[in-house]
């Protein structure tokens, strides 16, 4: 047996072992939009790489936040505070809760995956707009449960569709409030009407990753519906807005009790001690996140007039990333760019072919793609 060969059938006897739900799912296999962005530049063989793939902050976090992730350095040796008291404190203060309402998580993802392992048995259905964020469909699907896809309306996410994709063995909704890839919102009166028409013993999930960016003031707020519905959990990020993705801090809001059925499958130290730190600091920063969305807005709006330059349609965003229409094979126009040293995300894995999800970077970097663009159109134009 040669070394490929052995390597194969130990993966086959593992995969035994693992519980079958395992079969569905891979494992994560970063591609050049997932990378890091030193790793990019070294695979692309150039000094300054500019990524749009992500939905980070391009401007990275508060200064105090900064500040505050220093001074925890000297303490490493030492654990944190398992629930992390005073941010839950501070979060809980400014959106009008109890700090027992809320759940610190490693990031949003880990509150998906959590929400999953604690209220999915294998066969429940999970009702998931489509295209949306895939941790909703990779968490269910590791619990054996099965997503129902429920396709978007022009874009938004249609309630109605829904609403009739509901079973007697539908056991959460999970919402993107603005959604990935789209950007579109839904509005407090669709939230509404979901909510007077949804059983409850459905669990509502809605994702807030990027809510902190909304200008819209129709845009639902999932915490200003907790009132209205026992069975809902609003999940949110430290990793847009905040700039600090790579601390890993995300938290659920919700009643008590729901909570407290997340927290018997939270491991205890989770948040880390940096992490913490940086998004108190970042929380309580009130200006720089004004700032941060201000900026988010008027580049957005730059964004547009670079897109109409290139005669691309786009979907109009609420978020910190644009869906556009590159009108041809997305995957020509994100070799062309990466070429350039822009990396974008394709809308392929989205089911979009022709579209291009591009996060709103700073101002000299969305000129730069704009130049590149434009040299896609002129190209294109030539071909045909
Ligand atoms: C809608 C949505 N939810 C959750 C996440 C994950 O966020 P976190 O970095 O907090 O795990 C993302 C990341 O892009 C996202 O787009």
């Amino acid at each position: 047996m040669d070394m490929k060969q052995a390597v194969s059938t130990r993966e086959t006897a593992a995969l035994r072992l693992a519980r079958p739900a395992l079969a569905q799912l891979q494992p994560f296999e970063p591609e050049l939009p997932d990378l890091p962005i030193e790793k990019m530049e070294r695979v692309l063989g150039k000094n300054r790489v500019i990524k749009l793939s992500f939905n980070e902050n391009p401007y990275g976090p508060s200064p105090r936040a900064i500040e505050a992730m220093q001074r925890e350095l000297g303490y490493l040796h030492l654990y944190q505070d398992s629930k992390g008291d005073d941010l839950r404190r501070a979060i809980a203060a400014d959106l009008e809760v109890e700090p027992d309402q809320i759940i610190l998580t490693n990031g949003a993802d880990e509150l998906i995956l959590l929400t999953a392992l604690a209220f999915l048995e294998p066969d429940d259905e999970v009702i998931i707009p489509s295209p949306t964020f895939g941790q909703y469909r990779a968490s269910s699907l590791a619990m054996g449960a099965r997503p129902v896809s429920v396709p978007l309306t022009d874009f938004r996410v249609d309630i109605e569709n829904i609403l009739q994709a509901l079973s007697s063995r539908t056991k959460i909704v999970f919402l993107c409030n603005p959604n990935n890839p789209t950007g579109t919102v839904i509005t407090q009166d669709e939230l509404d009407r979901l909510i007077q028409r949804l059983p409850e013993n459905v669990l509502l999930v809605i994702d807030e990753a990027y809510i902190d960016f909304v200008t819209e003031p129709s845009c639902a707020c999932g915490v200003n519906s907790l009132a209205q519905r026992g069975n809902l959990l609003v999940i949110r990020t430290f990793s847009k807005i905040h700039g600090l993705a790579a601390a890993r801090i995300g938290f659920g809001i919700s009643h008590t009790p729901l909570i407290n059925a997340l927290e018997r499958v939270k491991p205890p130290f989770n948040v880390n001690r940096i992490g913490q730190a940086g998004a108190l600091a970042s929380w309580q920063d009130k200006d720089y996140l004004e700032k941060m969305r201000k900026l988010n807005a008027s580049n957005r709006e730059y964004l547009y007039t670079l897109l109409n330059t290139a005669e691309m349609s786009y979907v109009p965003s609420q978020t910190n990333f644009v869906l556009a229409d590159g009108k041809q094979d997305a995957a020509v126009v994100f070799r062309k760019l990466a070429e350039s040293g822009i990396i974008v995300r394709s809308g392929t894995g989205y089911g979009l072919p022709h579209h291009l999800r591009i996060t709103i970077g700073r101002k000299e970097d969305l000129t730069r793609l704009g130049e590149v663009l434009q040299n896609c159109r002129v190209s294109q134009e030539k071909n045909s």
